[in-house]
């Protein structure tokens, strides 16, 4: 986990935020990798489950809501985490989290009594801060699905089954973090509310927990590295009938990657109540009026990127460069999946001191720039500059020779094999766009 950390910060996927001032505890900044990497995975969630299904609408509510949104939901009474004070040093920690009844900043062992603590952090609207201008940032972005359900079902004319989907920031006052980006106080939220009639409930969720399941195998992560967690009745959320959490086998063990619900009507029928607003279904085949029920795909994005790092990170003894500098070091391989690599191929002068070259070089690079996130590198031994693609995850390295301005073609270099194909610079967009499959 620290060469992962310790990669991550060196070239620029993720470091502590406000880094400056000490960093912000468990906040995170996505650098120029970084952010690409999760635009990349968020696209990937979006093709799979919205433009590729046929009856999945997007939308993008907002990070505030009415403060009543959740008070109907359950969250302001539900969304808590018990809190206990050391009395010897005060820190304070998540009552269930506490390996042993011992402190671990100063191994005391008197704490005070659980208090019940809410995740939800608290701002006001406007300039008056009292009771009336309170309100939340959101925890999930479920809840917009909800709110929004009847507008958005009447004005597509979307008939059960049908889902919503969102993907956007969400927030939580964590009381315990660490583990890196795994357990942060910001993070982005992909979730699907897929509502469905009452009865049918239970055969979707098997089937959205295989559909679920394979987004993460396409993926790239391994079988053995995944496995289903079925929540007992004792630890459901307040809102579920049933609720399996997909695990990654991460550096620190297994933990949760992504869940999926069965909220059944809870949510509806909750705002219904506390808005007044008639929020039913009217079933055209039946003429009944009635809330229908919802699975709920839910998934971190922060860690599903943190899940593909691990899982593609290598390191190979004594390095596998075939130049004359190959070195001993051992090189850092991250075998990312192409579909998530954030840089797509990198163009590489084979030297940077023959004007034609580069010329030529750069002509290659502008023209794969409006079809590729690609990358233009001419510093440094060529041995050195496929290293740090490799580091990188860039799936492919586009070398331009004394070859190239003879015969117009160039190297294309694959991360995972190693092996060099000439390439007609002509057939280059052709060949790119079949081997990253866009
Ligand atoms: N709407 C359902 C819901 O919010 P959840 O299991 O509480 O369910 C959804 O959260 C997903 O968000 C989780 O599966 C996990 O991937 C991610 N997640 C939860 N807390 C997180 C945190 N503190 N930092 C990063 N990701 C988090």
């Amino acid at each position: 986990m620290d060469k992962i950390v310790s990669l991550c910060k060196r070239r620029g996927f993720i470091f502590p935020s406000s880094g400056i001032y000490g960093g912000l505890e468990a906040f995170w900044d996505y650098g120029p990798l970084g952010s690409l990497l999760k635009n990349n995975i968020k696209q990937e969630w979006f093709k799979t489950f919205v433009q590729s299904w046929e009856d999945i609408v997007l939308i993008d509510g907002t990070v505030i809501m009415h403060p009543k949104t959740w008070e109907a939901s359950g969250h302001l009474k539900n969304f808590i985490d018990p809190l206990v004070e050391c009395k010897k040093c005060h820190s304070r920690f998540r009552e269930d989290r506490l390996e042993r009844k011992i402190c671990p900043q100063c191994g005391g062992d008197d704490f005070t009594q659980a208090k019940q603590f809410n995740l939800m952090f608290k701002t006001y609207l406007g300039p008056v801060e009292d009771e009336v201008h309170l309100a939340y940032l959101r925890p999930e972005t479920a809840q917009s699905m909800f709110v929004d359900f009847k507008l958005i079902q009447e004005s597509l004319r979307l008939k059960l089954p049908f889902g919503i989907a969102q993907v956007g920031r969400s927030f939580r006052n964590e009381i315990t973090t660490g583990n890196f980006t795994f357990r942060s106080r910001e993070f982005d939220i992909a979730e699907i509310e897929y509502f469905v009639k009452p009865g049918e409930d239970e055969k979707a969720f098997k089937e959205w927990l295989d559909a679920w399941e394979k987004f993460f195998l396409d993926l790239g992560l391994k079988k053995e590295n995944l496995r289903r967690y079925e929540h007992k009745k004792e630890s459901l959320a307040h809102y579920s009938k049933r609720t399996v959490d997909i695990e990654y086998k991460f550096p620190f063990g297994w933990a949760e990657l992504a869940g999926i619900a069965n909220r059944t009507d809870f949510d509806l029928s909750q705002h219904a109540k506390f808005s007044g607003k008639d929020l039913n279904y009217f079933d055209e085949e039946t003429k009944k009026n009635y809330f229908p029920y919802v699975i709920e795909p839910t998934l971190g994005i922060e860690r599903l990127a943190l899940a593909l790092l691990v899982e593609s990170f290598s390191e190979v003894k004594g390095g596998r460069t075939t130049t004359t500098e190959a070195t001993k070091e051992a090189e850092i391989v991250l075998r990312l999946n192409k579909k998530v690599a954030p840089i797509k191929a990198a163009i590489l002068p084979l030297v940077k001191n023959k004007p034609g070259l580069v010329k030529k070089a750069r002509e290659v690079y502008q023209m794969l720039k409006p079809y590729f996130m690609v990358q233009y590198d001419e510093v440094g031994s060529i041995g050195r500059r496929y290293r740090r693609q490799d580091e990188i995850g860039t799936p492919f390295c586009i070398t331009v020779d004394f070859e190239t301005l003879k015969k117009d073609d160039v190297t294309l270099r694959d991360r995972d094999t190693m092996k060099q194909n000439r390439i007609k610079i002509a057939d280059l967009v052709k060949s790119l766009s079949e081997k990253l499959n866009v």
